[in-house]
């Protein structure tokens, strides 16, 4: 029965898993495996067939390019038109890691990889059983997140599981994301290096290992640069919103006023913590961005299973080291439901 879910908390098991994700990614199949970051749906980057596979089974429009993953200096410069200072600086500062570079694509690969466009986004992402798929295939794997398009992503295999279900032959099971939330994507294609989607990896750090200031925002140019920052993209089903309190009775009257009962809202809390009877579950995630972020989609997850109508989480702080949360907190705030 698909999927085929394989586990990987011991070497031998390890190994098998790499195994059978390398002989169906050769065979032109897509696997969903493990990242740092998130789940990803992966398929040989060179292979325009495999790639695909990967926007059928997720629902993906052919306009989202998609980010090719690599294990070596050698195979991102396969992958790309020129290699910049820019983007060798940025590799040595934060590679293997949660980045994502924008650079002009090289011929190898195909149009479907870059939904038409002349840039490709490259990582090589630290989760060492990606890694060690990646260097036994001997290709890059294009990978978008392992879930339908525009749901939350998947930092656990069993997430991947329920988003794609039989959609995809072989799910390896790496544990949980240890990031939690997408890769920060930087574009080293334009004239000034400038980030598309904020992550964990965020301005400070890029702006210090680059020695030089990022422009910010979104292009200006009416192209659609990175569509993964369309406001609509990272959406739990329930409604949510992000509120601030200083009281119990503060937190009761917003929600009031939004019109819930308190036994449809779901509360994620990092600070000013309300009272568990008062709501239908109260969540408590640490205040502290790389705890908050590891732990976030989980959250929303649960959310959606558990049938929560309202999630209502605790604003976060304004600092470069939460943008990137923030940021998913706003798209996933910003969808209809
Ligand atoms: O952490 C991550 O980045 C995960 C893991 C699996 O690596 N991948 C991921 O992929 O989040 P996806 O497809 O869900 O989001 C990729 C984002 C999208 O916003 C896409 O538009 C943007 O990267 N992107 C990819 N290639 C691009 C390009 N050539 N130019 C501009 N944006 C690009
Ligand atoms: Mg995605």
């Amino acid at each position: 029965m698909r999927p085929e879910i394989l586990p990987t908390h011991t070497a031998a098991l390890f190994d098998a898993a790499v195994e059978r994700a390398v002989a169906l990614l050769r065979a032109g199949e897509i696997v969903a495996l493990p990242t740092e970051t998130v789940y990803g749906l992966s398929a040989n980057a060179f292979d325009p067939a495999a790639v695909e596979k990967i926007y059928q089974a997720k629902g993906r429009p052919a306009h989202n390019p998609i980010i090719v993953h690599v294990a070596s200096y050698a195979m991102a410069v396969e992958c790309v038109a020129h290699w910049p200072e820019s983007a060798q600086k940025l590799a040595k500062s934060f590679w293997p890691g949660p980045l994502t570079m924008v650079l002009p694509k090289s011929a190898r690969i195909p149009q479907i990889v870059t939904a038409g466009g002349n840039t490709v986004g490259v990582r090589w992402p630290s989760h060492p059983l990606m890694q060690a798929v990646i260097a036994k295939c001997g290709f890059p794997l294009a990978a978008p997140s392992a879930n339908r398009s525009n749901e939350i992503s998947p930092t656990t295999a069993e997430h991947v599981r329920k988003s794609l279900g039989d959609a995809v032959p072989l799910i390896v099971d790496g544990g949980a994301a240890n990031v939690g939330i997408e890769s920060t994507v930087v574009d080293l294609a334009s004239e000034r290096p400038r980030i598309l989607r904020p992550g964990m990896i965020h301005e400070e750090s890029l702006s210090a290992a680059l020695g030089d200031l990022l422009v910010n925002g979104e292009s200006s140019g009416g192209a659609l640069r990175s569509p993964g920052m369309l406001p609509k993209h990272y959406a739990p089903k329930a409604k949510l919103v992000v509120l601030d309190w200083n009281s119990a009775e503060q937190l009761r009257s917003q929600i009031r006023d939004l019109k819930y009962q308190s036994a449809d809202v779901w509360v994620i809390a990092h600070t000013e913590i309300p009272l568990q009877h008062d709501w239908r579950q109260v969540s408590v995630i640490p205040h502290d961005a790389e705890a908050f972020a590891r732990a976030l989609y989980a959250e929303l997850h649960r959310c959606d299973e558990e049938g929560a109508k309202l999630i209502v989480v605790e604003a976060l702080p304004d600092d470069a080291a939460w943008r990137g949360i923030a940021d998913r907190l706003a798209r996933a705030a910003a969808a209809e439901s």
